[in-house]
């Protein structure tokens, strides 16, 4: 993408040598110039970028930032993006925000998760037995793990049929796609909440014990719509597989590269939940950044941002910022303030289903490296083809051998 003249164009560009770490301009302008201007697209909006760890949180914890696409000079990846339904509430503001947020927090529950944990450990064992099982050599372990494991769990959670599993996952790409246009997101997004809708209506006459079906009782109770309820759905889908099945891929990347440090994520589970949450500041798979726009003039890192203006928080450099975090570039799983992290985001957007990440996460990684102890990509890092042009950072495809 061209730059404007005086601001550098925002870049998901990673350096080739370098596929886990964040674009190094980012980290040069932390240190030059903390909040600064860049271009999008084309140069014809120039909203700001903030790189430090601490200006992020000052920005994502302050309501006078919006995050609603559809305002003009808001700094989207893609020009003349329609505000969503009111259940994709990453997209609103409070009070909407807060009221379809609420209708959800019971779900997310350490408790409620906790019980997800058997369910969870199961579905784990069985998908590694049935990759082991597999003839050929090498095994894509994206397509065989990583995607299925976390598509499998959200299913189960909301009570939608893994069978539907293509579908849904054909329709979840161009949202996340940064090359997909505007009406090719909202198709793909209108089909899936099309699909949950006929299943609300399902679990209306066969309820179970699952989220849709708690979402159908709330309607009932009028406290939600039946399009809420199918949007709601329809965004945990989507935000409850994309996330995890990429962290679950760069993460066994991560650690196949620091082989010394394995021993933590077999360790007891108190090390195995802090290595998690390094792995979790160190990958940082929402790569594009979090997107704002300032509704009135606001101060960051001592520069007025005025109303209407955008500003851009790339989590995974503030993951790397030095003042926050010591050698923030290497991977070190026994960090003891990694958990200050903000790849979940920070504020009252932050992440709602991080119990849920962080359990996958802290049952799966060690269950791999227990059940394949001679696991290894079976092609050069240089070789993989890593997601540059996605909302969430990961690979497309990675063969394993063991
Ligand atoms: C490692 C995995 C994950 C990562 C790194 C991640 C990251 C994030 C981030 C950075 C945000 C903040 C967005 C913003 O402020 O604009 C967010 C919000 C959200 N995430 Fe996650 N997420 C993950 C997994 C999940 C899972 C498994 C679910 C659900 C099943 C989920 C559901 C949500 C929801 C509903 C929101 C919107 C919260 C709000 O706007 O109040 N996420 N996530």
């Amino acid at each position: 993408m061209p730059s404007s003249p005086s601001h550098p164009a925002f870049t998901l560009t990673r350096a080739a040598t370098a596929p886990l770490t964040p674009p190094p301009l980012y980290a040069q302008l932390r240190e030059e110039e903390p909040i600064t201007r860049v271009s999008l697209w084309e140069g014809r909006l120039t909203p700001w970028v903030v790189t430090r760890w601490e200006d992020a949180r000052t920005v994502l914890g302050n309501p006078a930032f919006s995050s609603d696409p559809s305002l003009p000079g808001a700094p989207t990846f893609v020009k003349d993006t329609p505000q969503s339904p009111r259940g994709f509430f990453q997209s609103h503001d409070d009070p909407v925000h807060a009221a379809m947020r609420r209708t959800l927090t019971r779900e997310f529950m350490i408790k409620r998760i906790n019980a997800l944990r058997p369910a969870i450990t199961r579905l784990t064992g069985e998908l590694i037995s049935s990759m082991v099982q597999l003839e050929q050599r090498p095994v894509d372990f994206v397509e065989h793990f990583a995607l299925p494991l976390p598509s499998l769990v959200i299913c189960e959670l909301l009570g939608v049929p893994y069978a539907d599993h293509g579908f849904f996952q054909t329709h979840s790409k161009p949202i996340v796609d940064l090359t997909a246009t505007a009406e090719q997101r909202v198709a793909a997004r209108d089909a899936l909440v099309a699909y949950l809708l006929d299943l609300v209506q399902v679990k209306r006459q066969r309820p179970g014990d699952d989220v849709v079906t708690r979402l159908a009782a709330q309607v009932d109770d009028g406290v939600i719509t039946d399009e809420d309820a199918a949007a709601l759905s329809t965004f945990l889908l989507f935000a409850g597989h994309e996330t995890t099945a990429n962290m679950i891929a760069l993460s066994t990347i991560t650690l196949l590269q620091h082989p010394e440090q394995l021993p933590r994520i077999l360790g007891e589970p108190s090390q195995v939940a802090d290595a998690v949450e390094e792995l979790l500041r160190y990958i940082s798979i929402v790569h594009g950044g979090l997107r704002r726009t300032a509704t009135q003039d606001t101060e960051v890192a001592g520069v007025t941002v005025r109303a209407g203006e955008g500003v851009i928080i790339p989590l995974g450099v503030a993951n790397r910022d030095p003042h926050a975090f010591a050698d923030p570039d290497e991977l070190d799983l026994q960090r003891a303030n990694a958990r200050q992290h903000v790849a979940f985001g920070y504020g009252i957007h932050q992440c709602l289903g991080q119990p849920l990440a962080r359990a996958e996460l802290q049952i799966v990684l060690p269950e791999v490296f227990r059940r394949l102890p001679d696991l290894r990509i079976a092609v050069p890092l240089e070789q993989l083809a890593f997601k540059e042009n996605t909302v969430v950072y990961g690979v497309h495809d990675l063969p394993v051998i063991w």
